[in-house]
């Protein structure tokens, strides 16, 4: 698929598309084309819904036999702290909904953290150091949340941070009620890959869909780098992409 061209003078290469589909199927192409030449890639992933269209395309290319993660690894950015692994809410139950269930990675190769840990630092450091084990990580995909929080670095979180136990702003909690049956809560803590940790990542490709994701991505690209807004720390990562439906580029005219 050709790639639209980036937006001038932003800090990331951003490209804007009318669909969020056609940002799924180019990073779909990007990791065909790695997953071919480097089978045993070690892939960062996400969950939430701005990547759901990515993994529908990466599996419907595995059940067509264009794409095999037979050798690849995988780490997940980050999990809610106290949800067994087969509690709905879990970004492990998540995975195996959107993406696991269809596609040939094998299931020792997929790695997350345990929101169940007893010794939440323990359990981070353990992670860190699976990561360094596995090479690090190639190619991560990340949303960004409307209050710029990357992974579950939220605001205020240092662009050397590594993976940790952090607590969860409300904003995150309630955007992510939905995915919780109405008589629970949503988990006020989680344990989550830090800033620094992501930013390590040889590649990170960033996507951003839907009005309410416009100031944050704004921010991100226009206002100062600063703790306040983790997503703009990802503008000191030499290959990082930025991937916008044309609502959540909508603020960054200079008068926007
Ligand atoms: C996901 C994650 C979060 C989401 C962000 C956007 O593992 O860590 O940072 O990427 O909250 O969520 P959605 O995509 O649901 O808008």
């Amino acid at each position: 698929m050709s790639r639209p061209a980036p937006l001038p003078q932003l800090p990331v290469p951003t490209r804007v598309v009318s669909d969020p589909r056609r940002a799924a199927l180019a990073l779909a192409d990007e990791l065909e084309a790695l997953l071919s030449r480097r089978p045993e890639a070690v892939l960062g992933l996400a969950t939430g819904h701005t990547p759901l269209l990515l993994y529908r395309e990466l599996a419907e290319r595995v059940r067509t036999g264009r794409v095999s993660l037979a050798r690849a690894t995988s780490f997940n950015l980050d999990e809610y702290v106290g949800l067994a692994a087969d509690h709905p809410g879990s970004f492990r139950a998540f995975m195996a909904r959107a993406l696991f269930g269809e596609v040939d990675l094998p299931p020792e190769r997929r790695h997350f953290l345990c929101g169940e840990a007893r010794d939440a630092r323990a359990e981070c450091a353990r992670y860190e150091a699976s990561l360094s084990a596995a090479g690090g990580v190639d190619w991560q995909v990340l949303g960004i949340g409307r209050n710029a929080h990357i992974a579950f670095n939220e605001p205020g979180s240092p662009s050397d941070s590594r993976t940790r136990r952090v607590e969860l702003c409300e904003e995150t909690r309630a955007a992510n009620r939905p995915d919780f049956p109405p008589d629970e809560e949503v988990p006020g803590e989680a344990l989550t890959m830090g800033l620094g940790t992501i930013l390590e990542a040889r590649r990170l490709r960033v996507m951003a869909f839907g009005a309410s994701k416009a100031a944050a991505v704004r921010a991100a690209l226009l206002g100062p780098r600063r703790d306040e807004v983790p997503a703009s720390h990802l503008r000191a990562h030499p290959d990082v992409e930025l991937w916008l439906d044309v609502d959540a580029a909508m603020a960054l005219s200079p008068n926007a």
